[in-house]
């Protein structure tokens, strides 16, 4: 069965209590506009206000510790996350690989922590303009996926994949639809050979880098795409909505 599309914004090292006026008129338009599922990933610091303003989009973090407590100071574990209303947390963002040096066996140990305290993953990938340039974009892409992704026997429920090029992301270029669609394909390719025809073919395939109200009809009317990870266009509720609307009146697939 077809799933909704799925539009999650990430607002990064973004937001203050300041901002919990967004988060409520996000959650207030998503009430209205049922056709799509929508969440938002705040800082940490604002994960528990944001838990507690909404009522219906679903609310995650940015990144988790692989471990569940202990000596790792400035560090927080997903149990934790869960703890203050976390459902699902966003793991291998580019920014967070190059940032933090982040390797694709500790993704994966960060997804497996996730899921077992119970929440969902959204899982990144993306490749550089250098590896796009040299036309290794998509083994690239496909290897980042292979190495991160955990087993999991309930993947259709748990995982989300967002496909972010490196160079698309807070830069205002966008993929080609048809570049999109091509690498969508390939990892739909390969998510049906790790989880299965049942699971396969229903886990959802984001798309991010740079989308907006005015690009996102075409980018989440293209094939295998199943919404949208959206950073700078997050963090206004006009904006957000913008592109939520845009999903909303997509034809029923
Ligand atoms: P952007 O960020 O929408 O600002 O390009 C997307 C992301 O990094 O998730």
């Amino acid at each position: 069965m077809a799933q909704r599309p799925y539009i999650v914004g990430n607002w990064k090292m973004n937001g203050t209590r300041a901002m919990l006026s967004e988060a409520r008129a996000i959650d207030r338009a998503a009430q209205r506009n049922m056709k799509v599922e929508v969440a938002l990933a705040p800082p940490y610091t604002l994960i528990h206000a944001v838990h507690r303003e909404v009522e219906q989009i679903g609310v995650g973090a940015q990144d988790c510790h692989p471990g569940e407590d202990g000596p790792h100071t400035g560090d927080v574990s997903a149990t934790m996350l869960a703890d203050a209303g976390a459902k699902f947390v966003i793991l291998g963002h580019s920014e967070r690989r190059q940032d933090h040096g982040e390797s694709n066996e500790l993704i994966r140990q960060k997804a497996e922590s996730a899921l077992a305290a119970g929440m969902r993953v959204i899982m990144c990938c993306g490749e550089s303009d250098a590896t796009r340039q040299s036309g290794k974009a998509e083994k690239f892409v496909l290897g980042q996926l292979r190495a991160s992704l955990p087993v999991m026997d309930d993947a259709s429920e748990r995982l989300t994949v967002a496909y972010e090029p490196i160079w698309a992301i807070g830069t205002g270029k966008t993929a080609t639809v048809a570049d999109v669609v091509e690498m969508h394909t390939a990892i739909r390719g390969l998510l049906v050979e790790l989880f299965g025809a049942e699971h396969g073919p229903e886990i959802r395939i984001l798309y991010g880098g740079s989308v907006k109200p005015d690009n996102a009809r075409d980018l989440l009317g293209a094939a295998e795409v199943g919404g949208a990870l959206v950073g700078g266009a997050s963090l206004t509720a006009d904006s957000f909505m913008g592109i939520a609307l845009a999903a909303g009146e997509l034809p029923e697939s």
